[in-house]
C-alpha cells in the first residue's frame, strides 16, 4: 500500500508491516483471540465513551501509529495550538478557538473576549424576553440567520441538536444563494417582528451579502413606516464592513480574526443558539468543549481520544487505501452533524502541500459523508455491508436511549450496535443463521467506532464537537499540513469575479 520511496517518515515502514500482518486475520478473529478486546479498546473522555474495538488495531499497530505521531513533534504542536501561537502559518495567525471556551476568570485570555460574549448573550436574552423591538414598536418574534459554511453549519447544527427552541423567538437559517431557501424562511414571517442576522467572518461573502440585501428589501417592501435598518444585526470579524453595509453599531457583534470560520460556533457566531435555547445552554456547550480541551491537553497519548481517533483515521487513509469515511448519528436531532463534519474535516484537511508549501507524496483528507440512523440503514447500508470497497464508520449513539421508556429509542440504540457488529465482524457472528449464498454473505472487515454520549445535551454536544476538532488537528500534524486555511475556495470566487467584470455570467 505504501511506497517506501515516498514515505514521509521511517515509521511508515513499521506501520506498513503492521498492516500486512492483518492480511491473515479478520476483525472477528481479533475478538475471538482477545476475549478482553472490547474493554481494552474502549476509551473514556469527558461525556464520550468510545468503543474502538471494532477496528483493525492491535498493540503493535497502535504503538507504531503513536510513534508516527511522536515523530511529528506532536506535543510541541499541540502546546502551540492551545497557547494561541500562530499555527496558521499561511495566514500568520493563531487558531485559538479553545480560548473562546475558557472560563471568564482565566487570566490567559483577553478580557475583551468575555466582554463581547456578555454583550451577545445579553442581546440573545433581550430578544427572548421580548425587549428588542422593531422600528414600529413590535417585539421581535422571528430571527432569520443568514450565513454560509462555518457561519451557518455550526450554529445550525447546535440550534437543531438542542431540540425545539425554548424561547418565544423562532430561529431560521439561510445559506444558499438559491432564493428558495430565503423565501421558505420568510414564509409566514411578519417584517415588523422579524430580525435578520447576517453572520459572516469576512463580511464579503457574496452569497451572504446578496441574501441579506434581498431580506432587507423584503423588510421594507410592505410597510412604509418600517425602517429596515432597525431589523438587521451582524456577527463578523470585520465590524467596520458591517457598519459600511448600514448596520448599527449596537447590533454588531464581533470576534477575532484568529477564529477560523469552521471553528467559530463558540464565538458570537453562536448567537442563534443562545436566542433559541438561552445563554445558559450556550455556556454549557462551551463548558463541555472546554472539558474535552483539558482531556486533549492532558491525557496520555495512548488514552487521549482525539489522538486515537485521529490515528485511526490516518491509518486507514495512508495504509489501507481508504478514500472516505462515514458518520452515522443515531439521533434525528443530529441530522446536521454529517454536513458540519464535512466542512470541518474536508476544508481543514483537503490539502496537497505541507506547511512549507511542498507537494505531498501521500494522501490526506478522506471524503466525509453520512446520514442519521436508522434512516441511512435503508439507503446506503447495502453499500457498506457488501460493496467492493469499504469505508471506516463512526456510529454516534445516546446512552440514555438504551433505558428509554419509549421502545423506539431502545430499538434505535440496539440497531446501531447490531450494525456495528455486522459491519465489522461480518455474518459469522450469526452462527447457524449465517447466510449460505454468495449474495447473502456479508464479510465484515469494515472498521467501526461506537461513540456514546450519556444524553443529547449541551455539555455532551460541546464535548463531541471539540473531540472532532482536535481529531482533525491530530491528522493535520500527522500529515504536516495547515488545518486552518482554505486557499482552494478562493479560485472559484475569483473566477466568478472575473466573469462579473467581463459581463459574462453564462
Ligand atoms: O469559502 C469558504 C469560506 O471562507 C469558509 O471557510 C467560511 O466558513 C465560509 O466561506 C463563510 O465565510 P464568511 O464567514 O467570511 O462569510
Amino acid at each position: 500500500m505504501t511506497n517506501p520511496e515516498t514515505a514521509p517518515s521511517p515509521v511508515w515502514e513499521t506501520i506498513e508491516a503492521c498492516r500486512r500482518s492483518f492480511e491473515a486475520r479478520t476483525i472477528d478473529t481479533l475478538f475471538r483471540v482477545e476475549p478482553d478486546r472490547a474493554r481494552r479498546w474502549t476509551f473514556e473522555a469527558p461525556h464520550v465513551h468510545a468503543d474502538c474495538s471494532r477496528n483493525w488495531i492491535d498493540e503493535d499497530s497502535f504503538a507504531a501509529l503513536l510513534a508516527w505521531l511522536e515523530s511529528r513533534n506532536f506535543e510541541k504542536k499541540r502546546a502551540a495550538l492551545l497557547a494561541g501561537e500562530a499555527v496558521n502559518n499561511t495566514e500568520h495567525r493563531p487558531a485559538w478557538h479553545t480560548a473562546l471556551r475558557t472560563p471568564p476568570d482565566d487570566p490567559s485570555v483577553a478580557r475583551s473576549l468575555h466582554e463581547e460574549q456578555t454583550r451577545f448573550l445579553g442581546f440573545a436574552e433581550a430578544l427572548r424576553e421580548g425587549r428588542i423591538h422593531g422600528s414600529t414598536g413590535e417585539a421581535i418574534e422571528t430571527v432569520v440567520c443568514i450565513g454560509i459554511g462555518g457561519s451557518d453549519l455550526g450554529p445550525r447544527l447546535m440550534t437543531e441538536a438542542l431540540g425545539p427552541a425554548t424561547g418565544p423567538v423562532a430561529v431560521h437559517f439561510v445559506s444558499n444563494l438559491d432564493p428558495a431557501e430565503l423565501d421558505t424562511a420568510l414564509t409566514g414571517a411578519r417584517p415588523a417582528a422579524t430580525m435578520i442576522i447576517a453572520i459572516s467572518k469576512s463580511f464579503t461573502t457574496l452569497e451572504t451579502l446578496e441574501n441579506v440585501r434581498a431580506a432587507r428589501e423584503w423588510l421594507g417592501a410592505t410597510d412604509v413606516a418600517l425602517d429596515p435598518t432597525h431589523h438587521v444585526a451582524a456577527v463578523t470579524a470585520q465590524p467596520e464592513r458591517a457598519r459600511d453595509f448600514g448596520i448599527h453599531e449596537k447590533r454588531i457583534f464581533s470576534f477575532p480574526q484568529w477564529v477560523g470560520g469552521r471553528y467559530s460556533l463558540w464565538s458570537a457566531c453562536g448567537l442563534p443558539i443562545a436566542i433559541a435555547h438561552g445563554h445558559r445552554q450556550f455556556l454549557e456547550l462551551l463548558a463541555g468543549a472546554s472539558e474535552m480541551d483539558q482531556h486533549f491537553a492532558q491525557a496520555p497519548l495512548d488514552a487521549n481520544l482525539p489522538v486515537i481517533l485521529g490515528l485511526l483515521g490516518a491509518w486507514y487513509v495512508n495504509f489501507w487505501g481508504v478514500r472516505a469515511r462515514a458518520v452515522f448519528p443515531y439521533a434525528q436531532r443530529l441530522k446536521n452533524l454529517p454536513p458540519y463534519l464535512q466542512q470541518l474535516e474536508m476544508e481543514s484537511l483537503g490539502k496537497r502541500v505541507n506547511h512549507d508549501g511542498r507537494l505531498l507524496t501521500y494522501d490526506t483528507a478522506a471524503v466525509v459523508w453520512g446520514e442519521v440512523g436508522t434512516t441511512a440503514q435503508h439507503s446506503v447500508f447495502q453499500f457498506l455491508h457488501q460493496g467492493t470497497h469499504w469505508v471506516p464508520i463512526d456510529f454516534l449513539v445516546v446512552a440514555e436511549h438504551e433505558q428509554s421508556a419509549d421502545k423506539r429509542h431502545r430499538l434505535l440504540h440496539a440497531y446501531a450496535l447490531a450494525q456495528a457488529d455486522a459491519l465489522s465482524r461480518g455474518d459469522s457472528v450469526l452462527g447457524a443463521q449465517r447466510p449460505t449464498t454468495p449474495h447473502g454473505a456479508a464479510p465484515g472487515g469494515r472498521p467501526c467506532n461506537v461513540l456514546s454520549i450519556p444524553k443529547l445535551d449541551a455539555r455532551a454536544l460541546g464535548a463531541v464537537i471539540a473531540l472532532y476538532e482536535h481529531r482533525t488537528f491530530v491528522q493535520s500534524v500527522l500529515w504536516d499540513i495547515n488545518a486552518f486555511d482554505q486557499w482552494g475556495v478562493e479560485v472559484g470566487k475569483k473566477m466568478l469575479q472575473q466573469r462579473l467584470e467581463q459581463g459574462t455570467l453564462r
